[in-house]
């Protein structure tokens, strides 16, 4: 319980204070163009039409074998979408567009640096590259259907091509965020059982260009520690030909993806008829414990659902151009740069860098430069334009019709700044909510039905029916206004099938609390948990409050708090560890780490500096405390457990309320005075 409320007085309480904000309306224009301009969408994705009514999303796919059992509960929760279907989700992606549009751009790819040229990747060059990757992968790497890989890329065309490759295999792929450190990829690596990395020499960051092929030789020997056997690190060049990394390559083991694929030139390999429910990829994501979860996408059931709502939320159409500002290392990438607006055969945009350099500018004049109409990013980016250039926005040309906002509660300002300076008043927002686990959006305006409401995500996705219990298991009636735990009725294509490896947590983690009956095969006695608080007000839009677990989102990305403290318990000087969410302007919330030294350990700024130090080696930069603070001891109940709450009210200077239960309240006034000065 005590961790619990941490969570929701910080992130809940930054939510809860909004007021409902009143509607905006979307233009005559944008509605006459749209994918979905039918209110009667929602009768046919009532629950009356579930689970049918999501033929219309497998229809947008090529099957090589049409399905014959729309959803199959029989071992639930584990469920089984478009049974007896045969897919294969490159061929969905690529091939199928060459046809009629083999010339269009598939890929625009914009290097960081000001003196690269952009590169422009047709459908054909795309099926060609896709195809050479996949021959080296299969004869080269001896991979085949079902076998794991691990992807460690940062952003560039590589990536995509990378994952297209493996899934015209069947190969599940398992990319990893290029930010995560070497730690952090040995144990996908392990927990994949992947015996191939595929990497990349270097990428640019505020302009830097760091050397990333390092961080694969960490992976590799902590991976083999482990009992993982790594055979073959696949190295992409940043600059075919040259070697831009300081680490070196290692005989026998280490490859130049750019070397080996001159074998493998003009080669074509037929994509595999995949089972509709075989996995597609694993994407890794924080929960409530030190070990990453690996959820594992469907082929069939994502694809269909992603290429639904690319094409009803985002409105994606032929001729427009589409920027998702995300990195494919984390599923916004994955579902809304890669497979949903590939599916429709749009033509997307990959960033390598940083928005905001060399200058604030920068994101603006790309959307300039490439006429983008369709723009994709999260409230930590907006909040550090409108920082760092309020005006910027006036000052180029270029006109979206379409913006999103996605992965964490946006204040109500930050939303009127987008609309106004970065729409210009005239582009339409989608608030979209969901998660790694759920393949696409739970909830979102359908941007030509609804209106907007700043701070909302909106009603439910078609044929997505969410329902907010209270910690009773009550259901709240609708529209109350009142906070609680924010589940989904049923379930939709979209959705993850388990996590790799570990049945039982899965069901423990998102359908335990809530299930009817265990033994049930009926999906209405299975409630999905998404984690989240919500409210859900009159007109039927929910606004999301923060988690309810020990997750917090730092600049919109995941972590857990467990994980975070288990990184810093690596450091042999360390007791205990407690990390608390501490509001940050622009990146939401930013970890600040509490420690308490075993025996014999003396606090000193080089300590903290080493803790910290440890936390982005295991994790990666974005898990860095804003603060060590090395304490006597932790604050804690009688029964020895450490109390969050109470430090997270002294990180954040609010109140810690009343302490007089605790085993050691004298403790509280100490580490206050510490942080408080
Ligand atoms: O708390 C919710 C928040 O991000 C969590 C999911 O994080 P992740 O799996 O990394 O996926 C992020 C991209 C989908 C959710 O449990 N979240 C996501 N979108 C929103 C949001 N909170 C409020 N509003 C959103 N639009």
């Amino acid at each position: 319980m005590a961790e619990k409320e941490v969570i929701e007085t910080s992130e809940a309480q930054i939510a809860v204070h909004w007021k409902e904000e009143g509607y905006y309306y979307p233009s005559t224009d944008f509605i006459a163009q749209a994918n979905m301009s039918c209110e009667s969408v929602y009768d046919r994705f009532s629950l009356d039409n579930f689970p049918n009514c999501f033929k219309e999303y497998a229809d947008l796919l090529d099957w090589d074998e049409y399905w014959h059992t729309i959803l199959d509960t029989s071992d639930a929760p584990c469920w089984k979408w478009f049974v007896g279907g045969k897919i294969n989700a490159s061929y969905n992606c690529v091939d199928r567009h060459l046809a009629k549009n083999k010339n269009k751009t598939a890929i625009h790819y914009v290097p960081e640096p000001l003196d690269e040229k952009y590169e422009h990747i047709t459908y054909q060059e795309l099926y060609v590259r896709v195809n050479e990757m996949a021959a080296l992968l299969r004869d080269f790497g001896g991979l085949k259907a079902g076998d794991r890989v691990t992807l460690h890329l940062p952003m560039g065309p590589e990536l995509p091509i990378t994952m297209l490759a493996c899934a015209r295999l069947g190969v599940i792929h398992s990319q990893v965020f290029g930010g995560f450190s070497g730690k952090a990829a040995a144990d996908r690596v392990v927990d994949s059982g992947s015996n191939i990395l595929i990497t990349q020499d270097a990428y640019y960051r505020s302009g830097k260009l760091l050397d990333h092929k390092k961080k694969s030789d960490e992976a590799v020997a902590l991976a083999a520690k482990e009992g993982q056997k790594v055979d073959k690190v696949l190295v992409w060049q940043r600059y075919p030909g040259k070697y831009s990394a300081a680490t070196p390559m290692v005989d026998g083991r280490d490859y130049f993806v750019n070397d080996v694929l001159k074998d493998y030139y003009g080669k074509r390999i037929d994509p595999v008829p995949m089972n509709a429910e075989d996995p597609l990829f694993l994407m890794y994501t924080s929960g409530t414990t030190g070990k990453p979860k690996g959820c594992q996408h469907s082929i069939g059931g994502y694809l269909a659902y992603v290429a639904g709502t690319s094409k009803y939320v985002q409105d994606i159409h032929p001729e427009d151009v589409y920027w998702c500002m995300a990195d494919i290392g984390w599923i916004t990438g994955h579902s809304y740069i890669v497979y949903g607006p590939l599916a429709l055969c749009a033509s997307t945009v990959i960033y390598e860098g940083v928005p905001t350099y060399p200058d604030a500018g920068r994101s603006w004049r790309i959307a300039q430069d490439l006429d983008v109409n369709i723009f994709h990013t999260a409230p930590t980016a907006i909040r550090a334009l409108r920082k760092l250039g309020p005006d910027e926005p006036a000052k180029y040309d270029y006109q979206f019709k379409h913006m999103t906002t996605v992965g964490e509660p946006i204040e109500p300002e930050v939303w009127k700044w987008y609309h106004k300076e970065v729409g210009k008043g005239k582009a339409i927002i989608v608030d979209t909510w969901w998660q790694t686990e759920t393949g696409g959006f739970l909830c979102s305006t359908l941007p030509a039905i609804k209106p907007m409401k700043p701070g909302s995500a909106g009603p439910g996705m078609p044929g997505i029916h969410p329902i907010i219990y209270d910690d009773e298991g009550k259901e709240l009636p609708r529209g109350a206004g009142i906070a609680g735990n924010i589940c989904i009725q049923n379930p939709w294509p979209g959705a993850f099938q388990t996590i790799w490896g570990d049945r039982d947590r899965f069901v423990d983690t998102y359908y335990a609390r809530y299930c009817k009956d265990p033994n049930s095969k009926n999906w209405q006695d299975w409630p999905y948990l998404t984690g989240d608080a919500a409210v859900e007000a009159e007109d039927g839009y929910y606004r999301i409050l923060g988690r309810i677990d020990d997750v917090i989102n730092v600049s919109g990305h995941r972590l857990g708090t467990k994980e975070i403290e288990s990184a810093a318990l690596v450091a042999v000087e360390v007791a205990e560890a407690a990390v608390v969410p501490m509001k940050h302007e622009i990146k939401g919330v930013e970890p600040d780490l509490y420690v308490s030294l075993k025996p014999g350990y003396e606090a000193s700024d080089e300590l903290a500096k080493k803790i910290s130090g440890v936390i982005v080696e295991e994790i990666g930069a974005i898990a860095r405390p804003r603060n060590v603070w090395i304490v006597p001891d932790m604050p804690k109940t009688r029964s020895g457990k450490i109390m969050r709450r109470v430090l997270g009210a002294i990180s954040n200077k609010t109140n810690v309320g009343d302490v007089m239960t605790l085993a050691n309240p004298e403790i509280v006034t100490e580490v206050t005075k510490m942080v408080q000065g």
